[in-house]
């Protein structure tokens, strides 16, 4: 088949080229945005990662394009309904990093509760005190977990490890696991108002657009933490924004931004002959929050681990093959879902 490889590092070209090696592979330094002229009309597989938006205009430079295999689990920079109408399929990882992520949210929380960073960044500063570095215990502590898949089951078994209370709310609460677990399902608002820590595993699509909102943002135990290792936009910006003004929130650790892919390119929103006034909004409280001394903020983090990302070259190569072979393995249905 002919693939074009967009996002990957140097030596991913060898490790790709020796397990597909019957393809006819083109790989692209830097993500498929960056190529705004690339046509190709025999390329039948584009393989991206997360940080380029795959819409209808796009698929339209490729029109014997038969496959999109991005290498995360994630799949909401692509038009599903785009696709299906051009009948591309999209193939996805959907296991690689579970504890990987959990690990990832447990580090972020970490940060938080012990002030990793900014005992750091004092010491650095040639200052060696602990004075006004207090932290808190985990131990004892409610934890929220708000989507209990893959990574919200890696969550639990650790919080349980650190000796906290565990509460969760999903759309669909598996009640074995519940029982197996020892945890309790409420609802959101229960949640919210419960939780000492509040962590967000949910996937992004309409459903959870906007999840923790300006309306039920009020409804937060006062001084809790929120830490969302999901997708920027579960969560309005401004609302966090505002709950960290007036004390709703004691502290935040994101590692996802609503328009994270803006903020890489605040030069072209600032270019735009009509730029979306609302994305401006969010991109200016998502510096607010990257200036903000009680949150962290990482880069879209989580999923990065050498064996993390080995996993996602497997099954990535494994899903171009299937695909190939007539079996597709890992196909994301046309409907997103809850
Ligand atoms: P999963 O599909 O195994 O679990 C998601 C859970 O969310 C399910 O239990 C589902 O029932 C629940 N859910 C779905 N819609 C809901 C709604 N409207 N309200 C409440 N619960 C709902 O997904 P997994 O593997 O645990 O990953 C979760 C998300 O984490 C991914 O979709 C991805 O966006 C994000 N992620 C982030 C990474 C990073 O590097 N920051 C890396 C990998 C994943």
């Amino acid at each position: 088949m002919k693939i074009h490889y967009f996002s990957g590092e140097p030596w991913e070209e060898a490790y790709v080229r020796e397990r597909l090696p019957n393809d006819d592979i083109s790989f692209h330094e830097g993500p498929f945005s960056k190529y705004t002229d690339l046509t190709d009309p025999a390329a039948e597989v584009l393989c991206t990662f997360i940080e380029s938006r795959i819409d209808d205009a796009e698929m339209a430079r490729f029109p014997a394009l038969k496959l999109i295999a991005t290498r995360s689990t994630g799949f909401d920079h692509i038009d599903l309904a785009a696709a299906k109408a051009r009948g591309v399929s999209v193939v996805t990882v959907p296991f690689y990093g579970e504890n990987t992520v959990a690990e990832f949210a447990f580090a972020l929380l970490l940060a938080l509760s012990r002030r990793i960073i900014d005992a750091d960044e004092r010491v650095r500063a040639g200052t060696f005190s602990p004075i006004g570095l207090r932290g808190f215990d985990l131990a004892g502590k409610t934890i929220g977990i708000i989507g209990t898949g893959h990574i919200g089951v890696h969550v639990i078994r650790m919080a349980q490890g650190f000796g906290m209370k565990v509460i969760a709310f999903d759309a669909y609460p598996n009640a074995d696991l519940s029982h197996a677990l020892d945890f309790k399902y409420l609802t959101l608002p229960e949640l919210l108002g419960a939780a000492d820590i509040i962590t967000l595993h949910v996937p992004y699509n309409p459903h959870t657009h906007h999840l923790i909102n300006t309306e039920n943002v009020v409804s937060i135990k006062k001084g809790a933490y929120l830490i969302n290792t999901a997708r920027g936009a579960v969560v309005e910006t401004g609302a966090v924004v505002d709950a960290l003004k007036n004390g709703i929130l004691a502290g935040a650790a994101l590692d996802v931004l609503e328009e994270e892919d803006k903020l890489k390119e605040e030069a072209m929103l600032l270019t735009m002959p009509h730029p979306n006034a609302d994305a401006v909004k969010t991109v200016l409280e998502d510096h607010y929050l990257i200036n903000h001394p009680r949150v962290i903020v990482t880069p879209h983090l989580a999923f990065n681990t050498t064996e993390a990302i080995e996993r996602i070259l497997d099954t990535t190569i494994d899903n171009i093959k299937q695909f190939s072979a007539g079996s597709p393995k890992n196909v994301v249905s046309g409907d997103t879902g809850a």
